[in-house]
């Protein structure tokens, strides 16, 4: 990229003042100009097998308990109309006691992030694709579940494995109060079923876009997480998402370092009261 645009061309009120808008700074030294290099406008620089190399980044719990989820071809067809799931998808704050399904948690992943199909390469490579799109098909966030009140599921905190369709078990004990505490202590924590928070390792992503590339990590995140918004409607589950959590707590419970990989979103689900 050409050198750090210190002042971000248009000026606002702030800029007057001369403050600078750390989000501003970024978005304009991220923007794609036609004087770019031609890698930048067209990221062809990589080949084929080595874009396939960055897509297989699945990250799995290998010493971690696996439990495999329903198969999703088991599982009973959705019966309302995409119609209805748009018109009444809202974000819904009252859950009830009842246990969530393990065939509901298996539909919202698989329907949020889930592998739908496949793409053979020229050299006979497999790549796999998702429920929601992602730029270059890089695929940088990773669901983890804070398990409070699931059929057949012991309270915990998992990782979704997506190639195994399968939980890993991550904290093998209640996690209510340290969702409680890094979710800004809101008591939704105390109600939903599933705390679901999504991650982005974003290197798989900016190792091919760049600084540019922090960008499509949070689009792809936004597409998951109205996936996740759709599929609950889908199921009649409540659901809530929450931008109320602290970075550092979160990643914490995790596990995860807050600079390769960091808590994104935040979502709470369960039975509607
Ligand atoms: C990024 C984001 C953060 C949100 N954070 C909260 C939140 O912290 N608390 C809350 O009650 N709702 C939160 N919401 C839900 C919005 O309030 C809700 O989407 C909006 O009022 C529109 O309502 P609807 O989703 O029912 O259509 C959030 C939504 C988004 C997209």
């Amino acid at each position: 990229m050409p050198g750090i645009i210190v002042q971000p061309a248009v000026l606002g009120p702030k800029k007057e003042r001369g403050s600078i808008s750390i989000s501003e700074l970024y978005h304009e030294n991220t923007k794609l100009q036609p004087d770019l290099p031609a890698e930048m406008l067209a990221p062809g620089a990589y080949t084929d097998s080595e874009v396939q190399a960055m897509a297989r980044g699945y990250k799995k719990y290998r010493l971690a308990r696996q439990f495999p989820l329903p198969a999703i071809e088991n599982l009973p067809k959705d019966d309302r109309t995409f119609d209805d799931v748009i018109n009444s998808r809202r974000s819904v704050r009252d859950f009830g006691n009842e246990k969530m399904s393990l065939n509901e948690l298996s539909k919202i992943l698989h329907q949020s992030y889930g592998i739908t199909g496949e793409i053979t390469h020229p050299d006979g490579n497999t790549l796999h694709l998702r429920a929601s799109p992602s730029g270059g098909a890089l695929y940088p966030a990773e669901i983890y579940l804070g398990i409070r009140n699931v059929e057949g599921v012991a309270p915990g905190l998992y990782h979704y494995n997506v190639p195994d369709h399968a939980l890993e078990l991550l904290i093998p004990r209640d996690p209510t109060e340290q969702l409680h505490e890094a979710c800004c202590q809101q008591e939704y924590t105390k109600k939903a079923a599933v705390v679901v928070f999504i991650s982005g390792v974003l290197q798989r992503t900016k190792r091919k876009y760049g600084e540019r590339g922090y960008r499509y990590v949070l689009l792809d995140v936004g597409h998951l997480g109205q996936n996740i918004y759709l599929s609950c409607t889908s199921l009649n589950l409540a659901i809530m998402t929450t931008c109320g959590f602290f970075d550092d707590l979160a990643n914490r419970l995790l596990n995860i370092d807050g600079i390769c990989e960091t808590t994104l979103y935040v979502a709470f689900i369960g039975k509607q009261e």
